[in-house]
């Protein structure tokens, strides 16, 4: 096509040569005929613009799609245009029916944060206390006013309440006194979580079963036995609260927002807890670049012992509100609303060189429970001391 007659002659000016740099542009085609001012010429100079004698050749025209055409449009329109980030737009269902049996204060505050943050349609508390299971459901449905949330609460006292849950959270049995190690629980929660079991196994054969009841381990193998469910489907949460408590300890240590660490821990709910100093990180670095080797330390020391700290605090009961948390993470993960690898204690199938035992390790949850077991690169002491929580929950368990 030929070009179209020029009719006028332009003056360059300083304001131009700005506005083609405000706009991104790094060439200015002077025209036969175009008049530069000195001003101009110094602006260009001083903005690093050339100013190039046309016409210039003109590129092909490209044919485009809407879309690139769009984005073309706005990146024109102003040249401090950023592109938005790419949303990972993560489609968190809500689970049907979650059934928590035990409604003491972990399972209150579970169906708490449970009917606030939309996690289930249905929330169903169990409790053998007379009235304290459908008292809590109550008082939830009555906060429901004020928080607007859509969970309808209920709660009972039969095991059967189970019934078609999706997800089932067991929470009761005894908790520590202050002196006593969780494995002292063995023989008296065994009972409660078998009978748990029995329920879960007749009434909700298809659900996905988080034990917190302790001690944690030991009642997950418990949990597995009674039901007969496959590894998939009954999972122990006590790596997720295990790990919350050791990244609180190293935030105050390192004087930094819990936000900037990254730490996790495996092995035993107990004495042979695993806090993996070797993969954490705050801000990004390894822990010695900001604690000394006492400090480090003593943050495992108190992930180890935080939950005897608050029983020993509170003399009847144990901690409930951390516990709740480190629940409803996992359940954030089997739902969707959440990914990536997470702590969390499962039958090993030789992961980590070890076999027919419940231990705490990463895992990938979804709809269907476990998916996968991420085997880490591990320390040597690290990988020694998840071998030996293995033989010591197989030796409480006599296996
Ligand atoms: C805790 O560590 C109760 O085992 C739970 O607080």
């Amino acid at each position: 096509m030929a070009e179209p007659a020029r009719t006028a002659k332009r003056v360059i000016g300083a304001e131009h040569v700005s506005d083609a740099h405000q706009r991104g542009r790094v060439v200015i085609e002077v025209l036969p005929g175009d008049i530069v001012t000195a001003q101009a010429q110094e602006t260009a100079e001083r903005l690093k613009i050339r100013l190039v004698e046309g016409p210039l050749e003109k590129p092909a025209v490209v044919r485009t799609d809407g879309a690139t055409a769009m984005r073309r449009t706005l990146y024109r329109r102003s040249p401090k245009w950023v592109a938005p980030p790419v949303q990972q737009t993560r489609a968190a269902r809500r689970i049907t029916r979650l059934a928590l049996v035990g409604a003491g204060g972990v399972g209150a505050n579970i169906a708490h944060l449970a009917a606030n943050a939309d996690v289930a349609e249905e929330i169903v508390l169990i409790d053998i206390a007379p009235g304290i299971a459908a008292s809590v459901a109550l008082d939830l449905n009555h906060a429901s006013g004020v928080t607007r949330s859509r969970a309808r609460a209920s709660g009972g006292d039969q095991l059967s309440m189970v019934a078609g849950a999706e997800v089932i959270v067991v929470t009761a049995g005894r908790p520590r006194s202050p002196g006593m190690t969780r494995a002292d629980l063995l023989d008296i929660n065994r009972r409660i979580v078998r009978q748990a079991a029995e329920a879960i196994r007749t009434h909700a054969p298809n659900a996905i079963v988080i034990v917190v009841t302790n001690p944690l381990d030991e009642m997950t193998v418990e949990m597995l036995r009674a039901t007969g469910f496959p590894r998939n489907q009954v999972l122990g949460m006590a790596g997720t609260l295990d790990s919350s408590r050791f990244r609180n300890a190293l935030a105050l240590a390192a004087g930094v927002p819990v936000s900037d660490v990254e730490a996790i821990t495996l092995g035993s709910h107990g004495d042979e807890m695993a806090p993996i100093t070797s993969r954490a990180r705050i801000r990004g670095r390894s822990l010695d670049r900001f604690l000394s080797e006492e400090a480090i330390a003593t943050c495992v020391k108190d992930a180890v012992t935080g939950g005897g700290q608050v029983v020993a605090l509170r003399r009847t009961g144990s901690a409930v509100l951390a516990p709740a948390h480190a629940s409803i993470e996992l359940i954030d993960h089997i739902r969707g609303a959440r990914a990536g690898a997470v702590p969390v204690s499962v039958m090993l199938e030789g992961e980590y060189g070890i076999d027919g035992v419940v231990l705490g390790v990463p895992c990938h949850l979804g709809a269907s429970g476990l998916v996968a077991v991420e085997e880490l690169d591990l320390a040597e002491a690290e990988l020694a001391a998840l071998k030996a929580a293995a033989e010591a929950i197989r030796g409480r368990l006599g296996l």
